[in-house]
């Protein structure tokens, strides 16, 4: 269909019916949702690239989806939260503590590996195990390292088993100090053996460890009243690991963006250290997830336009929310827009992404539709 008819279409429809609840008008939004909304549209410069050949997991017991990953056979693995959505009674008064009711685990397997070109399952594990699934990446050995928010804990589940075999942080407890974590998000394995955590909720930190799980560095406070720092950070959401720039990239979600800090792992410079901004503030709404796509290395991110679709003047904008940028930060292209489709489906939140082995296909993974698009990538025309 092409891009024509359908805002016909949707002309007609919203003539015809009334405006679903989630379509806001830009009248309704408050002052700093419109202005943050408004520089967003402005810095868009180059339309959706990127045409979905949506792929969909309905029917198959995912909860909501919280991370997505390829190891390196290319399967898709997905971490979900099965029949226990992460709730407002999920911890104690909204705080860090995890609710009494929810600490016996979930009983149903929170992963699965999936077949990544028909979506089907191919095993389930993780049962009865993990409380309030997040973060998700695989190691150069295929181990798949996993965060639990509820558990404030980092693991690592080496290939085929079904248990871990290091756990970092300790069960229910909340902590910022070198051993305790407060609902840590995500964690990004490097080829030696050396990992990163983002911690997280409640934390506003980076951790680097080494290959047995001895802490090394952090850095990172919380934003606060004063100026924004690179070192300021409001839900480090998300990590990626370029390894031959020697680069961590982080997801500062709350800041709306994502910023790259020397990773000490291939060059001598030091950790933690600022280095690059990749998505800067009101490129796009909040950044939850971004992505090494080693394959055609650019960085993929995905981030929440809470403000979409939208109708303008009675027309319906889509707007993309996924982002490739280049490793010097230029943005190439966006995509992923909320169509009418999956906009009939209820509201839709990116919350991971990944891409294939050979880095032609994206797997956005979606908490509040429970399910998993997949993207197939559009090399832009040489121009010139
Ligand atoms: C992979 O396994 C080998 C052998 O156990 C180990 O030496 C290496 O550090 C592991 N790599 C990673 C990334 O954990
Ligand atoms: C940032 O990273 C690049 C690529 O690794 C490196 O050449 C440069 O020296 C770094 N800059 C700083 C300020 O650390």
């Amino acid at each position: 269909m092409t891009k024509a008819i359908l805002i016909a279409l949707l002309g007609l429809l919203a003539a015809c019916t009334a405006v679903p609840a989630y379509f806001p008008q830009i009248d309704d939004l408050d002052r700093n949702d419109r202005r943050d909304y408004l520089q967003y549209l402005q810095a868009l410069q180059t339309p959706q690239e990127v045409p979905a050949t949506v792929f969909s997991t309905d029917g198959q017991g995912l909860g909501q989806v919280s991370s997505v990953g390829v190891d390196s056979n290319g399967d898709l693995f997905v971490f979900h939260r099965a029949d226990r959505p992460w709730t407002a009674e999920t911890f104690e008064d909204f705080k860090d503590t995890l609710s009494e009711n929810f600490k016996s685990p979930i009983q149903k397997e929170t992963i699965y590996k999936l077949n990544p070109v028909t979506g089907k399952v191919i095993t389930k594990l993780g049962a009865n195990f993990f409380n309030v699934p997040h973060g998700m990446n695989f190691d150069a050995n295929d181990s798949l390292w996993l965060t639990d928010v509820g558990r404030h804990q980092v693991f690592r589940m080496p290939k085929g088993a079904s248990t871990p075999d290091l756990i970092l942080g300790e069960q229910f407890v909340p902590g910022n100090d070198e051993t305790h974590f407060c609902k840590p998000t995500d964690v990004v394995v490097a080829s030696n053996g050396q990992f990163f955590v983002t911690d997280g909720y409640c934390n506003s930190r980076v951790l680097k460890f080494d290959e047995n799980g001895k802490f090394l560095a952090q850095w990172g406070t919380q934003t606060g009243d004063s100026e924004l720092t690179p070192y300021t950070l409001d839900i480090p959401h998300s990590a990626a690991l370029v390894e031959e720039l020697d680069l961590v990239c982080v997801a500062d979600r709350e800041n709306s963006r994502a910023i790259c800090y020397n990773a000490g792992v291939t060059s001598n410079r030091k950790v933690g250290e600022y280095n690059r901004t990749i998505v800067h503030r009101g490129e796009m709404g909040k950044v939850f997830s971004i992505y090494f796509n080693k394959a055609e290395k650019e960085l993929v991110a995905a981030g929440e336009i809470s403000t979409v679709p939208y109708v303008d003047r009675g027309e319906l904008e889509f707007l993309p929310r996924a982002f490739t940028y280049s490793l010097d930060g230029r943005n190439l292209q966006q995509w992923a827009p909320i169509t009418l489709s999956i906009a009939q489906d209820g509201p839709s939140l990116i919350h991971d992404l990944c891409t294939s082995k050979d880095g032609q296909e994206f797997f956005l993974g979606d908490v509040m539709q429970q399910k998993i698009f997949k993207y197939t990538k559009v090399t832009a025309p040489v121009i010139g």
